[in-house]
């Protein structure tokens, strides 16, 4: 599903981020783009890179 419709952002790729060495929000954050537009994905974009981080 996308998480970030302005930067057309996925769960899937912000699990893939945290696959390819992400640690972070601010990681998956700054190789995405995600949330760094209108900023309505945020709580969204962050509650998946933390799943996806307690999995990691
Ligand atoms: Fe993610 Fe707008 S929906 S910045």
């Amino acid at each position: 599903m996308y998480v970030c419709v302005c930067k057309g952002v996925t769960d899937h790729q912000i699990r893939r981020e945290v696959d390819d060495g992400a640690r972070s929000w601010q990681d998956v954050r700054d190789a995405t783009g995600c949330s760094t537009q209108c900023g309505k994905c945020v709580c969204v974009a962050k509650s998946v890179t933390r799943e996806a981080l307690s999995e990691a």
